[in-house]
This record gives C-alpha cells, structure tokens and sequence, in this order.
C-alpha cells in the first residue's frame, strides 16, 4: 500500500502521509491539513479519529480482541491479578518478582488517609452521591502530596511511582469511607495483611467486633472486576483524563476530572442502570420478554447492551458472564435477576433486532449482577468501575506527559450559529 492518501478539494489535491500502527490499523495523518487547506475535519463523536498514538491497549471490537501491552484479556483474567494488570499497563512490562513485591508494598503502605481529609467527608451532605465524592476527595488529595501535584511536569513526573501508588490504594480508602459516611457508620482503617480486594471489602463491610473476611470467591470476582477493568483506550473518561493532562494539570487533578466523565449512564454508570432495569423487569413478573418488545418498539433501550467499538461481543463480558455463574454457585443463592439476565442475552444472541445492530452485552451487563451479588450498593457501582479504571488513567497521564511533543488538545469546531449583527438597547429590541 502507499504511504499516503490524496484528498482532493475542488482543484486541489493534498497528499497526506498515513500512519500504520503495530496490529496494521491505518490512519490518515489530518494533522497538516488545515495549514494546507483551510479544511478541518468533521467527525462529532470520534468515531473515526485517532486522537493519540498509545502503546496501553490494543481493542479490535470486530474481533473481540481486548489486549494490555499486548497480553490476551483473557489469559490475564485467568493467570493475573489487578495489582500485577495495574503495574503492567502503568510501566508496560509485566513486572518481575522483586519490582512485584516492591509496587504491591508501596500500594498497601499508602492505604490510610490524613486525618484531617477523614473530616472532608462530613461536609458532604448525607445524600451525597459517593462518585461526587470520589472525584472531589481524589482532587483534594493533591492538596496532601504538594510534591507529587505541583502542575509542573518535570516534577509531576519525578514523583510519579509514588504518586500512582497512592492514587491506586487510597481510591479504595475514599470509596469505602464514602459508604460508611453515608451510612451513619464508623470508619474501619485498612488492614494491611489483607490483599488489595478483601482489605477493600473490610473497610466497606465490618463491623466492630465482626471482621468481615470475603470469601476467596467474592474476592477472586471482585478481582476479576478490578482487572476486566484497567484499562480501556481512548474511551470517555479516558480521553477526558488525556484532556485535562494536555494542559499541564497534575496526575490527581486529571484522574479526578476521569471520575467525573465516567459518572455519567451511557459510560460507567450503565452497570447500575442494569440493574434498575433488570429489577424494573422483575417488579412487572415479566421475565424479559416483554421488556425485549418494548426495545424493538423502540420505547426502551437494553442497559448493558451495545458498544461503541465492540460489534461482535465484548470478551470482558464473555468471562464475566462465566465468574457470575461460579460466584452464584459459590454462594449457593439463587437471584431472578440472573435468570431475566440469561434471557436477555440469549434474546440478544438469536433475535434479529439484536443481532442487525450487532448489540451484544457489554462488561455493565454483567458487572452489575456481580457487585449486587458481592453486596455492593447500587449508587457504588460506578465508583467500583473507577477503582478498577485508576491504573488506565494513571497510564495514560504518564504516557502523555511522557510525551515530549504532546500538545494541549485543542479540537476545532464548525461554527453553525448567527452571522455578525450589532448590539441593540433592550427597549430597541422586538
Ligand atoms: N438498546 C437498544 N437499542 C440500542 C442499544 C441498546 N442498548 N444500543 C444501541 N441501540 C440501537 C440504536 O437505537 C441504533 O438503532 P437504529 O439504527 O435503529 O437507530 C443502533 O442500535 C446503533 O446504536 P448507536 O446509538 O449508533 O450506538 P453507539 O455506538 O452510538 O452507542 C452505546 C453505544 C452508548 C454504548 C449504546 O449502545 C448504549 O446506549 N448502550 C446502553 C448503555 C450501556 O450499556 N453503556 C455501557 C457502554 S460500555 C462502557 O462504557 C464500559
């Protein structure tokens, strides 16, 4: 193939230089061409624009294919765990036993919060919704670690080690007193000898003089969540942190502004409307059917279902839907929601509504049917897809700060408003 791609408007005809990445996806290189033409492209949504060069995450949604730094998805979720996918997709290397040992130390020594950030949680009001509270508290916890959030990058970077460890153990912290706030229940301080998801689970559910120690199943799912997880390329929040970072602004501040663009329910927040719809569903007896009729009317839209870039199946989903069968079994519970689950996606798998607009469950699907499962609250759903996402942030901030020609990212936009027209008096106004 050439090495570039001519684009002609109207008697002028631009060559531009393409650019293959390592699993030959190609692109056209638009960076010259307004210089060159007057032109920008148009492309609301980027669908179709590669706004980075990244070496994380590899995603081919016609194929199913989900990689960190070039590792199957698949053989992570069943040989690794989420501090070893965090060191990986934040350095790029799965790390050897003493830099394993070291990150994992690091991590569960900077577990406990400053004392006076525990009184931050008192001025939320009670009804505070905990991924406000999360971005909020991950923002402030900058104002602790001075060195490590200076907007400097030089400096941002020297401390980065240890600025990412803090950010991936105290998320857990904040998350878990967050709950407890709103609850109306002491905190319970990390217990270092625990691993990074029972510790997650005390400080969330014991009671005094009732340590709650997970099962090695709940804590293996909950792993398996962290995990699925990491990372994700160059999706809504994702992208949101690169945005923010292009700036110049410090690692906490950017992955603050990440919580923030994950919140909303066509992105992290689906996980939970999964399970409002799942539960609406039961409320009327139905057992999906009907709400499926609705869907193809065009009257409901299937939480958890379709995405962006996958077009054949999720595969986070496919080893999700597998964990949630062994937790149930593990649990020796029994949830409808699970079986109106199955036949949601079974629907989805034969009818032809579904298959036409190659909508297939996605991770929320599942996710949400497991946290419920572990007894996680609904309104913590999208912070539990936030503790998971904080290593994909961290590595892309570092990647792009890592960067010495990055730019702040500045899209243009075409101007569909009113032309030029003067000021008028309010009394001279129609
Ligand atoms: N239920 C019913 N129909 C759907 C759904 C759905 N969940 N998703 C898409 N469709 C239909 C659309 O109505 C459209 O139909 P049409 O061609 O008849 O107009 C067609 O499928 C194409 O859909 P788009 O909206 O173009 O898909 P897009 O790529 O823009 O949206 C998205 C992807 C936002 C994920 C969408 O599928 C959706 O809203 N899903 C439900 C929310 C969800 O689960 N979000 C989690 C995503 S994964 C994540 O963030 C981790």
């Amino acid at each position: 193939m050439d090495n570039s791609a001519s684009l002609r408007i109207g008697d002028n005809e631009i060559e531009l230089p393409l650019i293959v990445g390592s699993e030959d996806e190609h692109a056209v290189d638009t960076r010259t061409l307004r210089a060159r033409s007057g032109f920008v492209t148009f492309d609301e949504g980027y669908g179709n624009t590669g706004s980075c060069l990244s070496k994380i995450t590899f995603v081919d949604g016609e194929k199913g294919i989900l990689r960190y730094c070039g590792y199957p998805i698949e053989q992570l979720a069943e040989k690794s765990n989420f501090l070893e996918v965090a060191f990986l997709t934040i350095y790029g290397e799965l790390p050897d036993q003493d830099k394993a040992d070291n990150f994992r130390e690091k991590v569960l020594r900077s577990t406990n919060l400053h004392v006076s950030m525990e009184r931050h949680f008192e001025g939320f009001p009670g009804n505070s919704h905990p991924m406000a509270v999360l971005s909020a508290m991950l923002n402030s916890l900058g104002c602790y670690y001075p060195d490590m959030a200076s907007n400097n990058r030089q400096q941002d970077l020297e401390h980065f080690d240890n600025a990412a460890a803090v950010l991936i153990s105290k998320v857990r912290t904040i998350a878990a007193m967050s709950y407890r706030t709103k609850m109306g229940l002491p905190f319970n301080y990390p217990d270092n000898e625990l691993g990074y998801s029972g510790n997650f689970l005390h400080m969330m559910f014991s009671q005094p003089h009732h340590p709650y120690i997970a099962s090695p199943e709940v804590a293996h799912a909950l792993n398996l969540f962290l995990l699925l997880h990491a990372d994700h390329e160059q999706n809504c929040s994702t992208s949101t942190v690169r945005m923010v970072a292009s700036g110049g602004a410090n690692l906490f501040a950017s992955v603050a502004s990440g919580v923030c663009a994950l919140w909303g329910p066509l992105h992290g927040g689906a996980n939970m409307a999964v399970i409002k719809m799942l539960e609406e569903i039961q409320k009327t007896g139905d057992d999906g059917s009907k709400f499926l009729d609705e869907v193809k009317d065009g009257n409901k839209k299937l939480m958890g279902f379709g995405h962006r870039v996958y077009k054949n199946f999720d595969p986070r989903a496919n080893i999700l839907a597998q964990a949630a069968e062994r937790l149930f079994a593990s649990l020796g519970s029994q949830d409808s929601l699970l079986d109106i689950a199955r036949h949601l996606a079974d629907a989805a798998l034969h009818q032809d509504y579904f298959i036409e607009r190659k909508l297939y469950p996605n991770v929320d699907f599942y996710s949400g049917i497991i946290l419920k499962a572990i007894g996680i609250p609904l309104d913590m759903f999208t912070v539990m897809f936030a503790i998971g996402r904080m290593p994909g942030w961290i590595a892309h901030w570092k990647e792009l700060a890592e960067n010495p020609k990055g730019r702040i990212h500045r899209p243009r936009q075409i101007y569909m408003g009113a032309n030029q027209r003067d000021y008028l008096p309010i009394e001279e106004r129609d």
